[in-house]
């Protein structure tokens, strides 16, 4: 383990907690005191305050990166230099180009690589995810996520050039790959039109912004990020499609609701801002966060010798989306997606918007009435007029 802070430790709970078989073996954190802690609250052998002494270690199959932005880049590497199987945390680089070099990298060294985007294994996604891809929501036309809470928890994410952005990347990455996990990772991400604003702290990269994202086969993306949200962390995705709709809230509103005075007032969940009155306990917050699956992900795919569900590849081209956000929102403009790599299919277009009712009229719309009549709206073909028909 690389990191010893905030993500570091929900990744020890974690992999240590669940398949009971995966064991922490070697960690690396910048300071002594830190290393050594972490070291005896999870029961590990070794210890260095020197990455590349850690990852080394020959005990060490995987190596799990949980350093921050700028440091992603620098392990990688190592890993690839030392031939060992690497997973990351999000964001994978600060910009498309560093996350490009990591993928190169990793693929040249014939490395296991995956990429930790925790939200996209939680309980709610996969369930609704599967729904998606059975066709409960027919043709996915608009999936939105949202990320907000009061701010990060470390000086680092502060500092534009340690973290490479503000909101945009440190939670956009979330949103950007739940949707894209929606609309479909094989369809290609053409163009994005974003605001961004510095609204509340006193930082050069921005603290809000919300996005739109085109897909080459008409569907769109939305996110909606921001470090001034009060209240805690909202977590909500909605998914609309030609059949269904989906609205789901991972972290708020889990169905898990108390009041409490103050008396014995302790930790709630990730960025609550009280403990005290009424309060949004989250029950399981490994689980509810997607780390549990996530990890099972990884290490599964890794012994079975296959891809994960999230790899370098998808952190490459999360981190190309949000390059075009932020070019965006500076020249207010639709830019396109670079993305110099790209594996899904190409050349697709909008699917027709046309319902044959029968051979003269296309169908709009069919509703039942509360006078208990069926009515149909139709297109007529030829003349381009619009009918209603009551069925008996
Ligand atoms: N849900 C998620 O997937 C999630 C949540 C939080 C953070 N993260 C990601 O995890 C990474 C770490 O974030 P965190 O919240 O754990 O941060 P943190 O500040 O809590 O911990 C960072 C760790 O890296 C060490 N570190 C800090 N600066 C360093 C440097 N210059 N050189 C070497 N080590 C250094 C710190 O000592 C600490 O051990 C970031 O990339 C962040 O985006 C992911």
């Amino acid at each position: 383990m690389l990191g010893s802070g905030f993500i570091g430790r929900f990744y020890a709970e974690s992999l240590q907690g669940y398949r009971s078989r995966d064991k922490i073996v070697s960690i690396y954190s910048r300071r002594e005191e830190s290393a050594k802690k972490f070291a005896e609250d999870y029961k590990c052998d070794h210890w260095s305050t020197n990455m590349e002494d850690a990852i080394a270690h020959p005990e060490v199959e995987i190596v799990c990166i949980a350093l921050p932005n700028n440091k992603h880049e620098e392990a990688v590497l190592l890993c690839c230099k030392h031939k060992k199987a690497v997973i990351t945390t999000k964001p994978l680089g600060r910009n498309a180009e560093e996350a490009k070099r990591m993928l190169l990298a990793v693929e040249q060294a014939g490395i296991f690589n995956g990429y930790l985007e925790d939200l996209v294994y939680t309980p709610k996604f996969l369930k609704a995810h599967e729904s998606v891809k059975n066709g409960a929501l027919g043709r996915v036309l608009w999936a939105k996520s949202r990320e907000t809470h009061p701010g990060p928890h470390s000086d680092w994410f502060w500092d534009i050039e340690q973290a490479g952005g503000g909101c945009i990347l440190d939670l956009g990455c979330h949103c950007v790959e739940i949707t894209r996990s929606y609309i479909g990772k094989d369809i290609k991400p053409v163009e994005v039109m974003c605001w961004a604003d510095t609204q509340v702290k006193p930082i050069e990269a921005e603290d809000h912004g919300i996005a739109l994202i085109k897909y080459e086969n008409g569907s769109i993306a939305q996110f909606e990020v921001s470090w001034t949200f009060r209240g805690g962390l909202d977590l909500r995705d909605e998914v609309m499609g030609t059949e269904g709709t989906i609205w789901i809230n991972s972290f708020l509103r889990t169905g898990f609701e108390m009041f409490t005075t103050g008396k014995g007032a302790d930790y709630v969940s990730e960025k609550a801002e009280s403990n005290t009155g009424w309060l949004f306990p989250v029950g399981d917050e490994l689980n509810e966060l997607g780390y549990n699956h996530m990890f099972m992900d990884m290490f599964n795919s890794m012994e079975k010798g296959a891809a994960p569900k999230e790899t370098f590849y998808d952190g490459y081209v999360v981190n190309a989306i949000l390059d075009a956000a932020y070019k965006s929102a500076k020249s207010k403009l639709w830019e396109p997606v670079k993305l110099d790599i790209w594996r899904g299919q190409e050349g697709l277009s909008k699917p027709s918007n046309y319902t044959d009712y029968d051979a003269d009229y296309y169908l709009v719309k069919e509703e039942m009435t509360h006078y208990g009549t069926k009515k149909l709206i139709l297109k007529n073909k030829s003349t381009g007029k619009f009918e209603e028909r009551i069925l008996a």
